[in-house]
């Protein structure tokens, strides 16, 4: 049985007065549905030492533990921060970074070992989808963005079609379920069907709460990951409990 969550990707958003968002979403938090929040990392400590049950992640780490890297995060500093969580793979990393499968799956490992779950996305542009690629593009981002040892605890998958990303603009329930529905079998090929139907599925891009239980009745669909609705308790309290 995969537990539901309910992630919300706060993106470069929320100075220390947006923590009150953080504390107003809490009660909704203490049902079925995980709720996870991944603030900047300005305020990862103080919305990780918030009472309540909301998991605290962040939104991207450096492949390495230390070291020279100005401006970057590891993830044992996520870690000690509170987080439990990251995102990585992102696709404003992977077009404003420059970054790739090998280094998202550096990433990803650096993550695991530090114990935290690594929120690996993927997702095709509007051109790959047009030129019906995205089977392709999404089985090739699975397979170099994940290293092996995958397991429902330490890894979950958010699908985030790069033309939906705050453009109001949502994939038909058909191939939101077509490509969820694939990567499980990916996923069950790869890693053994246990671990395979562990790992949790998210959909992400403009979920709001207005097409959050459509999409959340979509098959292989276990939960979604917000950008813009998350920020505020208004609009993510909804999403939260259309998943319960
Ligand atoms: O990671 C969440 C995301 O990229 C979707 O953003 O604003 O379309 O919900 P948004």
């Amino acid at each position: 049985m995969r537990r539901k969550l309910a992630a919300g990707n706060w993106k470069m958003n929320g100075l220390a007065a947006a923590l009150e968002q953080i504390e107003a979403m809490a009660p909704a938090a203490s049902g079925d549905t995980e709720v996870l929040i991944c603030p900047p990392a300005t305020l990862l400590a103080q919305a990780a030492a918030l009472k309540g049950d909301i998991a605290i992640g962040g939104q991207d780490c450096h492949a390495n533990a230390s070291g020279a890297h100005t401006g970057d995060i590891s993830a044992p500093m996520l870690k000690d921060a509170g987080a439990s969580y990251v995102i990585l793979g992102h696709s404003e990393r992977r077009t404003d970074h420059d970054e790739h499968d090998d280094e998202i799956r550096a990433k990803t490992r650096a993550a695991w070992d530090a114990g935290l779950t690594a929120v690996v996305c993927v997702g095709e542009s509007l051109a790959e989808r047009e030129a019906s690629n995205t089977l392709d593009i999404i089985g090739g981002q699975l397979a170099g963005s994940i290293p092996d040892g995958a397991t429902g605890h330490n890894l979950v998958v958010a699908y985030e079609p790069i033309w939906a990303i705050g453009t109001g603009k949502v994939p038909t329930t058909d191939q939101i379920g077509e490509v969820h529905d694939f990567m499980r079998a990916r996923l069950e090929k790869r890693f053994g069907e246990g671990v395979g139907r562990s790992v949790r599925l998210l959909y992400g891009g403009s979920v709001k709460p207005g097409n959050a239980a459509e999409i959340f009745a979509v098959s292989n669909v276990d939960g979604a990951l917000v950008g813009g609705a998350s920020l505020k308790a208004a609009d993510f309290v909804p999403i939260i409990e259309a998943l319960s």
